[in-house]
């Protein structure tokens, strides 16, 4: 088995740098879309053998090192009673956003075992697929990101709404996230116990905080979430987009990895961060764009700077944008191979 990724997530030493790319399966790919012009977005998330058919792509097509299950942060909150739609070129839809007293109490905490079955058999099946050859990560939004989904109703630009609650409704903002928390953990101790090999937290939206925000009213969830995630035994990723300004905080999120964007240097965030956790990450996505001569040469940092760290994981600093040119991200992982030594005697 390709053990790289998980002994990197613990810190043990490896080989060669090992690498993933988030969202690595679709829409970049040819061969993504071809499943999905069959279904819609979520009808594919509830469809296992076809879910787990995309999650195998990069794996056979770029040779990464580790495959994601094929899913949606969003998918569990349908389940807590918020109805989900995917629009063409918007993005997530709630029709009903949650943002008073009566909408947090109509929230349910699911079973995952009952409710949210195709995910754990698409895992399931995924298992059997990949057959050891790379390790599979599960995955959940974290509390504060989800939450903003819900009471935003979809994306957002100023988190007005979120916002809003947090600072004039602060009891029933922690009610929410309450509910949330106890959904998730249940939620990610399923993927474990279903066959997930690694458990990666998205903090989309948390760049958006204040410190002392971030502070009080996102990172206690996550802290929570990942506390109880110890005893599954598998390594958990805590990844807070555009928060540079949070690390030292992220870090007492408990997580085994910590995933850095583009933002910050691995330089930086080793020195603030020491030796007592690893790293992902961190090329910007649309760096992939650079002459390969160039691209090379940022990644040989990466590479270089991760060495410093008590593991790395090679990664972009967010996801891969649909309009990638799908040579690009071969070429990316080819780099990281060879450039951090695999195949070296
Ligand atoms: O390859 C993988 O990483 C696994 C699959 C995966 C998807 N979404 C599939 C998807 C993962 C890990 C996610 C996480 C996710 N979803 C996040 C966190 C990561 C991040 O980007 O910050 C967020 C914020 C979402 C919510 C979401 N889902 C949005 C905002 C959108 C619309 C914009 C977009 O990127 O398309 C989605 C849809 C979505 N999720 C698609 C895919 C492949 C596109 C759906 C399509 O085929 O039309």
């Amino acid at each position: 088995m390709n053990d790289t990724f998980l002994k990197a997530c613990r810190g043990e030493a490896v080989p060669y740098t090992p690498i993933w790319i988030m969202r690595q399966a679709g829409r970049y790919l040819p061969e993504y879309h071809t499943v999905r012009d069959k279904f819609t977005f979520l009808e594919l998330c509830k469809t296992p053998e076809a879910a787990a058919e995309v999650s195998m792509q990069p794996v056979d097509i770029l040779g990464v090192d580790a495959a994601i299950l094929f899913s949606d942060i969003l998918v569990p909150m349908e389940k807590m009673g918020a109805p989900l739609d995917f629009l063409e070129n918007r993005g997530p839809v709630f029709a009903h956003p949650i943002r008073d007293a009566a909408a947090v109490d109509r929230l349910v905490v699911p079973d995952p075992e009952l409710e949210l079955t195709y995910v754990l058999d698409t895992i399931r099946i995924l298992r059997r697929e990949l057959a050891d050859k790379v390790p599979l990560i599960g995955f959940s939004g974290a509390p504060f990101t989800l939450a903003t989904y819900l009471i935003e109703g979809g994306g957002s630009r100023t988190f007005w709404h979120t916002k809003q609650m947090m600072y004039q409704a602060p009891e029933l903002y922690r009610k929410l996230l309450e509910k949330i928390t106890a959904c998730t953990i249940n939620y990610l101790q399923a993927q474990a116990a279903a066959g997930a090999q690694a458990l990666q937290i998205f903090d989309s939206w948390v760049g958006v905080l204040a410190p002392d925000d971030y502070a009080e009213f996102a990172l206690p969830y996550v802290q929570w979430l990942v506390r109880a995630l110890k005893e599954t035994g598998v390594p958990v990723i805590y990844f807070a987009n555009n928060g540079a300004t949070l690390l030292e905080m992220a870090k007492t999120s408990g997580a085994d990895v910590l995933g850095v964007d583009w933002r910050v240097s691995i330089d930086d965030a080793v020195a603030r961060l020491g030796q007592d956790v690893s790293l992902q990450g961190n090329l910007d996505p649309v760096a992939l764009l650079l002459p390969e001569d160039r691209l090379a040469t940022r990644v040989e940092r990466i590479i270089a700077q991760g060495r410093k760290a008590r593991g790395h994981i090679f990664n972009l600093g967010h996801g891969i944008q649909p309009e990638t040119p799908v040579e690009k991200a071969k070429l990316l992982v080819q780099l990281v191979h060879e450039l951090s030594g695999k195949g070296r005697a």
